[in-house]
């Protein structure tokens, strides 16, 4: 059984998406930490961002595996290697959503994401997993929240990595990430018809997580 859960950076996925996941003993899917993990390996290689093909080759010969700790954080291993703190940093968010506009890319990474998904159940969180990856998800949620909120819950995770980041420069990064995953023409981001929304910009993480499940199990 596949669970999809999309929406933009913020609106608190991926925290309901681990919930869930442990909750229903399902394989928990950072389908964007494999687009960071990408974007780490083509800035390791010296790769210019704008030479599609060799991002798409490194794409191609990578591995990527991600393992669900018992504490419910999330292990990435890029060729072996744990790159999950790595992959977090500002570096690569500033150029992920580039990244994953290539459609050569994209292409990848939808097969790597449906082997994976495939294999178990599982809980997938992402920009297009409702619409592209697995349209036939079981459930389908797309989570949102106001882009004030949305930065505010950015700005306070970042904060422990980087004392020094700003709400100023969060926000930058949140909506030119925004404009560029919903925009772009491959697999952009958008709510899919039967996906059901949820606003989560007054909702605690329990209360989305509730909802979510109750959801599943109605
Ligand atoms: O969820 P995140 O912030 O870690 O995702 C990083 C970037 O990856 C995000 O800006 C858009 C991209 N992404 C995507 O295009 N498709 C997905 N299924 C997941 C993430």
């Amino acid at each position: 059984m596949i669970i999809a859960i999309d929406g933009p950076a913020g609106a608190g996925k991926s925290t309901v998406a681990k919930i869930i996941a442990k909750k229903l003993g399902f394989l928990y899917i950072d389908t964007g930490a494999m687009y960071r993990a990408i974007t780490l390996k083509a800035l390791e290689n010296g790769i210019d961002i704008k030479d599609t093909q060799k991002i798409t080759e490194a794409a191609s010969a990578s591995t990527i595996d991600l393992i669900n700790n018992p504490d419910s954080s999330l292990k990435v291993l890029l060729d072996s290697r744990d790159v999950s703190l790595e992959i977090r940093q500002p570096r690569i968010t500033q150029f992920v959503s580039d990244i994953a506009k290539i459609k050569s890319v994209r292409e990848v990474m939808l097969k790597m994401q449906r082997k994976l998904g495939h294999q178990v159940n599982a809980v997938l969180d992402g920009r297009d997993i409702g619409t592209v990856v697995f349209p036939d998800a079981k459930k389908k949620f797309y989570i949102d929240a106001d882009f004030k909120e949305r930065v505010n819950r950015r700005h306070k995770e970042l904060k422990d990595l980087d004392q020094g980041i700003t709400v100023e420069s969060v926000s930058l990064d949140l909506s030119n990430r925004d404009t560029i995953d919903s925009t772009r023409e491959c697999a952009p981001l958008k709510k899919a018809d039967d996906a059901i929304f949820i606003d989560t910009t007054n909702l605690t993480i329990e209360e989305v997580a509730e909802k979510v499940l109750g959801y599943i199990h109605g």
